[in-house]
């Protein structure tokens, strides 16, 4: 059977394609060049002719900056398309999973956030990904849409935790957001509930992300290093720099600062998800392994 991956050159995308060669999908991956997301009706077409049981759409305009200056753009990408990747496979019949994130949701108030939780995005990445959630869920009931956060795990398109572990490799100096609150995911769970949920007959919006207490950036990079440290890479914890939000000068997008989510909806189908610092334990394992 064949699978559709949209942005299978990213952090994700890579990591699923893989994992869903391994499982036996035969793959359709078509770069940028040969499906951009800017057309909407091309990539309908592409779906429309693909004779894929399954699609999924990793891809995304996902750097929050360029969403800001380019919010044309972050739309066609973002919502647009998918919309129209969810109105083609309601067509063919073909299974349609659709990637989201925890910057849907305003992230005033501290704590866990469930599926139930008014969204309220705080910059255009934020907007963009929400009105593609809803035109998604609106045009397709039966897709399937999994919000995650602060990926991890894939070292060939490093995230902010294994950047912090290549600037230690390095001596360089290291800060990390501590005013910021959240859950990673790794990558390679992402790949995993996305082929276990494919088959099952779930739909809508769905939390993905590593089970716990909300942690700031500074204390995933924390759990990094200690973990660099016991795996005897590092020799000691190198100090890192505590920054604020607001004093990171190329942030020019707002980010919103609780957006911890609650994946009890997840678990209660049966899917197990790790605690944060063995997601985060993971992660370190698969850079260091990398760079082996
Ligand atoms: N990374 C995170 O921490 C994070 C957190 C929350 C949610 N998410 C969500 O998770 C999903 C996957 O994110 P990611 O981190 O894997 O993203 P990523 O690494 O930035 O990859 C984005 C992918 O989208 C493709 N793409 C971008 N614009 C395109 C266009 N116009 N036409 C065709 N393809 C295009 C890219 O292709 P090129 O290689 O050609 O650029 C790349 O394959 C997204 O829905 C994102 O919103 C990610």
């Amino acid at each position: 059977m064949k699978m559709l991956i949209f942005g299978a050159t990213g952090r994700v995308g890579q990591v699923l394609s893989h994992a869903a060669g391994e499982a036996g999908w035969e793959l359709l991956t078509p770069s940028r060049g040969q499906c951009n997301l800017l057309h909407p009706t091309e990539v309908a077409d592409y779906v429309l002719n693909s004779d894929a049981a399954a699609v999924v759409n990793c891809a995304a305009m996902a750097r929050l900056e360029e969403c800001e200056d380019e919010a044309l753009n972050a739309h066609l990408v973002n919502a647009v398309s998918p919309a129209h990747m969810a109105l083609a496979c309601r067509h063919t019949g073909a299974r349609f999973i659709h990637l989201s994130t925890d910057y849907v949701l305003e992230g005033k108030r501290p704590g866990l956030k469930d599926e139930t939780t008014r969204c309220k995005p705080v910059n255009t990445y934020g907007m963009s990904k929400l009105e593609g959630e809803c035109e998604v869920a609106e045009t397709n009931d039966e897709a399937l849409i999994l919000r995650v956060s602060w990926v991890c795990g894939n070292p060939q398109r490093p995230g902010f935790v294994e950047s912090s572990l290549q600037r230690a490799l390095d001596g360089a100096p290291l800060a990390a957001v501590a005013d910021q609150y959240s859950l990673p995911t790794h990558a390679r769970d992402i790949a995993r509930v996305i082929l276990n949920m494919t088959p099952l007959n779930v739909t809508g919006v769905w939390h993905l992300t590593s089970t716990g207490e909300p942690v700031s950036r500074l204390r995933c990079v924390q759990i990094a290093l200690e973990h660099a440290v016991t795996l005897g890479v590092l020799r000691e914890t190198p100090p890192v720099d505590a920054q604020r939000l607001r004093e990171v000068k190329f942030f020019r997008a707002l980010r919103p600062v609780h957006t911890a989510m609650d994946n009890r909806k997840l678990q209660e189908l049966g899917v197990i998800m790790p605690g944060v610092e063995e997601c985060i334990r993971r992660a370190v394992e698969n850079f260091f392994g990398h760079c082996a």
